[in-house]
């Protein structure tokens, strides 16, 4: 196997922006910019917002979609329309980014952690179902990485129990769980399109897609500040002046969770690509897990036939206590002497101040604790050239080699 010189190595390093615009997005933010009659929605949506909605919709194959500023904005909804009351049970992964939990935390609920699977990451009903109460009113389940859950069995288990179920979509636009679409499974789905994600929205943006119409109802009437149209035909439109301002769900005060309408011309735009981007991240990842198959001490994310990955990330397990090494061995070499800026996600969350100082330390999830513990993620972003793959692929060898010998 041939050896990186490592002398004048060229860092690679995760980018602020996972997917850049191609000329024609960048054209489309101009158009709206010099000819939209406003850059922001009006009580009835707004032109671009509108059209993404539906195609969004139309895309998941869920019944509605109300596009939002993000998708910690959309899981607040989801959490809104569940109808959380201080003493309900929420279940959720710890081993998750912060904005799975705390839309859901603020409500005073009690949150319960369930386990991930050792082979998927993700959760399952298998580590859900042992928390299940009389007072579970959520579980929110996360396609993390961008590897979408077992949802059938978590669905059987909400019928029984009659909870809700929030698929946290943030990192697995388009992928695919049993040919349907995520975020089109649950009772809401929630979409991120910030600048790391697999699309994006010009920074920040959001989706939340919903199985009962009434509920995209009820998110647009929140959405923006319960400005509303009036019902029925009035004589003057000036009297009385201004917006109706409703109760947007029966004891909620609005919020203002708003997309952009340049942004949200350049997500129609993205979504439009969506399918080719989650394709080319997909042979990334193929010619990556290849280049490194004669390395067991390093696990991926085991993908069952019935999904879809979108690799919003690249992740693995490294196991090298048959060498007598550790990840912060690998990660220290990887970093300094080969130049590739790894780094380690997710902490899981009952180990973090925030969540530790409202009550939430306490967790039973071994694999989520080894896993961590364990994990390395490598640079990763859409387009990278497969002489760059080739490249991560040869200094990781490398170290892998280090570390054995
Ligand atoms: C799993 C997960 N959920 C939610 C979010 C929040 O997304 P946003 O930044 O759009 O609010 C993220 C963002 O990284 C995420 O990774």
């Amino acid at each position: 196997m041939a050896t990186v010189n490592t002398t004048a190595l060229t860092p690679i390093a995760m980018p602020g922006v996972q997917t850049r615009l191609t000329d024609q997005e960048e054209q489309e933010v101009l158009r709206v910019l010099r000819n939209a009659n406003s850059l922001a929605i009006g009580p009835t949506g707004g032109i671009e917002n509108n059209a993404l909605e539906s195609d969004f919709t139309q895309f998941t194959g869920c019944a509605d979609s109300v596009a939002v500023n993000s998708c910690t904005s959309a899981l607040e909804l989801s959490a809104i329309l569940t109808g959380l009351a201080p003493g309900d049970e929420v279940i959720m992964p710890a081993h998750t980014y912060v904005a799975s939990a705390v839309p859901f935390a603020r409500h005073g609920v009690t949150i319960r952690w369930a386990d991930i699977d050792a082979e998927t990451r993700v959760v399952s009903a298998e580590t859900i179902s042992p928390l299940v109460s009389d007072r579970t009113k959520a579980v929110v389940v996360v396609h993390l990485y961008g590897l979408p859950a077992d949802m059938d069995p978590i669905m059987a288990l909400a019928a029984k129990h009659g909870f809700k179920v929030v698929e946290d979509c943030a990192q697995a636009p388009g992928a695919l769980y049993k040919d349907r679409r995520v975020g089109s499974i649950g009772d809401f789905g929630s979409f991120s399109f910030q600048t790391h994600k697999n699309m994006q929205t010009l920074g920040e943006g959001g989706m939340l897609t919903v199985q009962n119409m009434e509920h995209g109802v009820q998110a647009r009437r929140m959405r923006w500040m319960g400005n509303w149209t009036f019902d029925g035909k009035r004589e003057k439109d000036w009297v009385p002046s201004g917006c109706n301002l409703v109760e947007p769900i029966p004891g909620q005060w609005p919020v203002n969770y708003c997309m952009g309408e340049p942004n949200a011309a350049v997500g129609r735009m993205m979504l439009g690509r969506l399918d080719a981007i989650n394709a080319q991240r997909r042979h990334q990842a193929t010619r990556f897990m290849n280049g490194l198959s004669d390395y067991p001490e390093l696990h991926f994310q085991h993908v069952p036939e019935s999904c879809q990955h979108a690799y919003h990330l690249m992740a693995a397990r490294y196991d090298g206590q048959q060498y007598g090494r550790q990840r912060d061995d690998l990660m220290t070499l990887i970093r300094e002497k080969y130049q590739l800026t790894c780094i380690v996600q997710y902490w899981p969350l009952n180990r973090a101040e925030l969540f530790q100082k409202f009550g939430f330390s306490s967790a039973d999830i071994p694999e989520s604790n080894r896993f961590y513990d364990n994990m390395i993620s490598f640079p990763w972003w859409s387009d990278m050239p497969d002489d760059l793959i080739d490249e991560m692929a040869a200094r990781t060898r490398n170290a892998l080699d280090d570390m054995r010998a």
